[in-house]
């Protein structure tokens, strides 16, 4: 039974909980290495003083020093570090690697052995590493070689939560192979091994293509550790992919040749005048008194800089998550290395496994960071899905406005919307031209249309994606005929290479486009439903007849004129929520979904047990779940329904289908309204 549980998601990654004997620690979470000898800053130090949660230290170095030895197996490694907090320890793989040793120096099974007498919260299998420039028949050796031992040594590990590593080297599909075979086993960590020589090279793509490779078949229950991933510019790209665990031994390595961590870079104490920093060190002293320092206290006060900076970037990429802000973060980081960008793009390039992960109705503001922007995953999703579900196909003519998306498109024409509004969609229908594809009026406030922000200049890239995404909506669509309103701003002017392939009209601003409106005849439409109608298309991929039942009401907001809540008899049965523009289903509202057939994709399944608790108004906790769509995306709105099919409550996913069926612990499904 796994250990972990998840309390928020963005992108692959998650925000965590991970329970061992010594405390429960919350990820993504950075393990500063300790030696046992010789540390400066005691770990307990590192935990009241810095914020760590967690160390990692090498249970081979305590192994081979009689000195140690004899303490860790009398005290055990907490009495050995004099530190009571969760301990992780290695076991000496990345030592055999790194001096060369015959692997004859230690048993793969003396080590588990070991590092459960002296009571490691987390051990670790011994691994073989790969070097990265070894030939792809010897990493495939030693895949196998480190699958034979980890089957071998997951039966030893008693009490003792155990790390397996996926090794692999460079080659994706080793890595794959690797972490099919690992998942078998019963580890509770499963680091992705064999990276320290790549980073050190920065080639982060590799890095992340590797993370990837193995993401793709290990168990999403268990946290993933990416093995010496310390440098805190690496934190938010690495736990964006699903890493979950770092450590760090960087912090002291950096300060010993006289460099700073940051989490833009690194830079030489030696090459400054100014301390670029905020942090305790950086505050109290200036640049020339640290160079001014003997050796080892200067190594030390950079040491400590290296730990605060380290800390506080990983705080920030957790607070990202919360905040559905890491995409914008790691883009950020990008720009400290062009090889980080590199891996960013590699990433990007992925964006099918990632999309099955990064959850949907987040209401966070996306700020363009460059030309990659466009091609986030979210918008790619966006407009997808736009295509697939809007309803109101082959109008007479489609009306496009260009638009950057960051203004709220149809405040800055009420008069063009008021006259569409009472038009049939099969006569006329409206779309916003903007980065992120064509936002068709009637869905205009679903996130993320409005909350990003483009600069008026588009990049290359942006346009091209603007163009090849209005050109796909164009199709889709398939409308007798193209307008495009002309508004003046830089977007306007890629209608000339939609003129390539379409014939498009060009209205010379708003009031001709209110004019070609007004050709059609008012019919007995009503905006409202209209609305409604592609917001069920688009969440639920259905068509509501119930909305067109007289008894339905739609109630509007006097403030802001948008509508909040549909009603029936008093009853609101959905309500539209302002942040996202979806709908939430109360109880009844969920009792309609089901009479007009919503797909089971939306369904969760719960046993008896929890059945009354989550009709009582309880979270669906994943080991209740019997039933979870493969394709259920987390942050969707859901029906929680007992074996038999029948309504029990509503509410949001934190977790997507294949995660609910995995996870023994913690929420699958947040309520929102439940039967009683
Ligand atoms: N430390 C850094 N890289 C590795 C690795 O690949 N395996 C193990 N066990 N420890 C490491
Ligand atoms: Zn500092």
């Amino acid at each position: 039974m796994s250990r972990f549980e998840i309390k928020a998601k963005d992108g692959m990654a998650r925000l965590g909980r991970f329970t061992t004997k010594h405390g429960t620690v919350q990820t993504p979470l950075i393990m500063p290495v300790i030696h046992p000898g010789k540390s400066e800053i005691t770990p307990q130090n590192l935990v009241s003083d810095l914020g760590f949660q967690m160390v990692i230290t090498n249970s081979y170095i305590i192994r081979s020093q009689e000195k140690f030895k004899d303490i860790a197996l009398e005290k055990g490694v907490h009495g050995l570090l004099d530190f009571q907090g969760p301990i992780m320890t290695d076991s000496g793989t990345f030592q055999m690697y790194y001096h060369n040793l015959p692997s004859e120096e230690i048993d793969p099974l003396d080590i588990i052995e070991f590092q459960r007498q002296i009571g490691s919260d987390v051990g670790t299998i011994l691994d073989v590493f790969s070097d990265p420039n070894v030939k792809r028949e010897q990493v495939k050796s030693d895949v196998r070689l480190s699958y034979e031992r980890a089957k071998n040594s997951v039966h030893h590990k008693g009490d003792m939560l155990l790390a397996g590593t996926i090794q692999g080297g460079v080659y994706p599909e080793l890595r794959e192979k690797s972490a099919m075979n690992m998942a078998q086993l019963d580890f509770d960590v499963y680091p992705i091994g064999g990276v320290v020589p790549l980073m050190e090279r920065y080639r982060y793509a590799d890095v992340v293509r590797a993370v990837l490779a193995a993401k793709k078949h290990l168990p999403p229950d268990r946290p993933v550790h990416l093995f010496g991933c310390g440098h805190p510019m690496l934190f938010a790209q690495a736990a964006l992919v699903g890493c979950d665990f770092f450590d760090s031994a960087s912090y002291a390595k950096f300060a010993d040749s006289g460099r700073m961590l940051l989490p833009t870079g690194t830079v030489h104490l030696d090459n400054l005048t100014e301390l670029p920093c905020g942090c305790p060190v950086c505050s109290n002293t200036t640049a020339d008194e640290l160079k001014g320092l003997k050796k080892e206290k200067k190594a030390l006060q950079l040491m400590k800089h290296n730990l605060y900076v380290t800390a506080s970037e990983i705080r920030q990429v957790r607070q990202a998550i919360r905040d559905g802000k890491l995409m914008e973060l790691a883009a950020i980081r990008a720009r400290g290395h062009p090889e980080l960008l590199e891996a960013f793009n590699v990433m990007l390039e992925n964006s099918d496994q990632f999309k099955k992960l990064d959850p949907v109705g987040n209401t966070s503001s996306i700020l363009y960071t460059g030309p990659e922007t466009s091609r986030f995953p979210i918008f790619a999703r966006f407009h997808q899905q736009i295509l697939s579900s809007y309803p109101y196909s082959s109008p007479k003519t489609l009306i496009l406005v260009p638009d950057l998306g960051s203004n709220p498109f149809s405040d800055m024409m009420p008069n063009l919307i008021t006259a569409l509004r009472t038009r049939n969609p099969s006569d006329v229908v409206l779309g916003f031209v903007t980065p992120i594809g064509v936002v068709p009026w009637e869905l205009e406030h679903v996130h993320p249309a409005q909350q990003c922000v483009f600069p008026p200049s588009l990049d290359l890239t942006t346009r091209a994606n603007t163009i090849s995404r209005t050109t796909d909506f164009i199709q889709a669509l398939n409308p007798d005929k193209v307008q495009w309103v002309s508004r003046n701003i830089p977007l306007d002017n890629i209608v000339q290479t939609l003129q390539e392939v379409f014939h498009i009209e060009i209205l010379a601003g708003v009031a001709k486009a209110i004019e070609s409106i007004e050709g059609y005849p008012e019919g007995r439409v009503d905006g409202g439903r209209r609305k409604l109608g592609a917001v069920f298309s688009f969440q639920w991929r259905m068509k509501p007849e119930f909305l067109q039942k007289s008894d339905i009401e739609l109630k509007v907001s006097r403030k802001t004129g948008k509508i909040r809540y549909i009603q029936k008899d008093e009853d609101i049965l959905f309500t539209l929520v302002p942040t996202t523009g979806l709908l939430t289903p109360t109880y009844k509202g969920g009792r309609i979904l089901m009479t007009e057939g919503i797909s089971d994709r939306y369904m969760v399944a719960v046993n008896e047990d929890a059945a009354p608790f989550v009709a009582d108004g309880k979270s669906a906790l994943a080991k209740f779940i019997t039933r979870a769509h493969p394709d259920l995306l987390a942050g969707e709105e859901v029906l929680i329904v007992d074996r038999e099919t029948a309504l029990l409550a509503t509410g949001r996913t934190l977790l997507s289908g294949p995660e609910m069926l995995a996870f023994s612990r913690g929420v699958a499904v947040i309520p929102r309204h439940s039967r009683e």
